[in-house]
């Protein structure tokens, strides 16, 4: 063997290894564009600073100091102190941080784009014209399916999109924007008609997504919001919503449920489950055995539970309190977690077992092939 054909082979042998898992090689020593690509959809849990380029305001924001100080310098938008969840799983699957969509310096987006959107809600209702809907945020996901067919071909799209990874994080603040109302806070619906709207539209974006030919799905269940800081603060004796508590759970039943049916239903579906209700409630009620020192008040904010929403001085209210380090809190504003949080969050979404994720954890579905339209392995 030439000592340049035993190079060619080192070369492919490295390929291979790159592409542990991807069955459908192409080798042309280019392992780039075989990465499993991620798409995020979704609230301020999964922003990573689409609302700095919309017209909102700062309640909607969060690209000033202190948000940030753990990881980013100068602060990006995210509502943390550091990364979120889609940042270390990006890691975990050996991608880019993932572009933010509305940012114009970004034009590539083969390895993914986040349309996440501080205040979206599932029902275009929410926060409308303050947040980018989830509707929205579908019909901007399929302006770049038409310049992915435009610069890549068709070929090369449909295995994009059926290998690619479609995260969510959605539902919080259709509930969340209620609250303050009065004693039905969903009125004049009831609990069960609201919820099926909330899970309708998702389903309608999941279908929407499918359509264009996605296959792999992660979603969260909606966090014990009853007993968030904010939500506390906001009450008589700072007491939990137990209202918010019923709903929420029925929300997360329902989407449970909703997800099975959708697996028969939707060929080559699958999805992720990730339990984040439990999670975080389990840190809330025992912060220490996490590594938290506080598990119920935020590091920065005002009020009791430092549950006022004024991190930053900049949502009208400009006294707020900041803690000196940040990793000894659960709560990092008082609607967000911290990155410590959010790090261990996406450790259990990413190889969890089935009792924290189910019906498969995120590493399982970018390692498995999306289609079998060409007779590609399944998971
Ligand atoms: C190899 O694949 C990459 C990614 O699909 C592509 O950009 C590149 O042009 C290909 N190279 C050749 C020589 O085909
Ligand atoms: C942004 O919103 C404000 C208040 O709703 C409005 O007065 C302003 O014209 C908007 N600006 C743009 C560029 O749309
Ligand atoms: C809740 O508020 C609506 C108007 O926002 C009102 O019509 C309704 O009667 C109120 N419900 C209760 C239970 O107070
Ligand atoms: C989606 O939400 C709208 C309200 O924004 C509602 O009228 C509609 O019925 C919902 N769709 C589904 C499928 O539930
Ligand atoms: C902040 O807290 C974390 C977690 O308790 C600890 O590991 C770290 O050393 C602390 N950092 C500083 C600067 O004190």
């Amino acid at each position: 063997m030439s000592v340049a054909n035993f190079h060619l082979l080192l070369l492919a042998s490295y390929c291979i290894l790159m592409l542990r898992g991807c069955l459908s090689l192409n080798l042309n020593l280019s392992c780039e564009g075989h990465l499993v690509a991620l798409f995020v959809f979704g609230d301020s849990l999964y922003d990573p600073g689409n609302n700095n380029y919309i017209n909102t305001t700062t309640e909607f924001q969060a690209n000033f100091w202190p948000y940030g100080i753990s990881y980013f310098n100068p602060p990006t938008g995210r509502f943390s102190d550091g990364r979120l969840i889609p940042d270390f799983i990006a890691e975990y699957a050996k991608l880019p941080l993932i572009p933010t969509y509305l940012d114009p310096k970004n034009n590539e987006f083969v390895h993914g784009a986040n349309f996440a959107s501080g205040g979206a809600g599932a029902l275009v209702e929410s926060n409308a014209g303050f947040a980018v809907d989830l509707k929205t945020q579908l019909e901007y996901f399929g302006d770049l399916e038409k310049q992915f067919r435009q610069s890549l071909g068709d070929e090369k799209t449909d295995q994009l999109l059926s290998d690619a990874v479609y995260l969510f994080s959605c539902g919080g603040n259709d509930y969340l924007s209620h609250v303050g109302n009065n004693d039905s806070i969903l009125y004049p619906y009831t609990h069960k008609q609201y919820v099926g709207m909330v899970i309708g539209n998702v389903t309608d974006v999941f279908k929407g997504i499918h359509e264009k030919g996605g296959r792999k799905f992660g979603i969260t269940t909606i966090a014990p919001l009853a007993c968030w800081p904010s939500v506390r603060a906001g009450r008589p004796g700072n007491t939990c919503n137990e209202e918010l508590e019923i709903i929420t759970n029925l929300h997360n039943q329902k989407l449970s449920e909703k997800l099975k049916e959708l697996e028969k239903q939707l060929e080559g579906f699958k999805y992720s489950l990730f339990d984040l209700n439990t999670e975080v409630s389990n840190r809330m009620n025992n912060p220490s055995k996490y590594g938290f020192k506080i598990g119920d008040s935020a590091c920065c904010g005002s009020g009791p539970f430092g549950g006022i929403y004024s991190c930053g001085g900049k949502r009208g209210i400009k006294e707020f309190h900041l803690c000196d380090n940040a990793s000894e809190y659960f709560f990092f504003d008082s609607n967000h977690n911290t990155e410590v949080a959010s790090r261990q969050y996406a450790e259990l979404y990413w190889n969890g077992e089935s009792s924290v994720t189910a019906a498969y954890n995120l590493k399982t579905l970018f390692e498995g092939k999306g289609s079998s339209a060409l007779g590609r392995e399944e998971l």
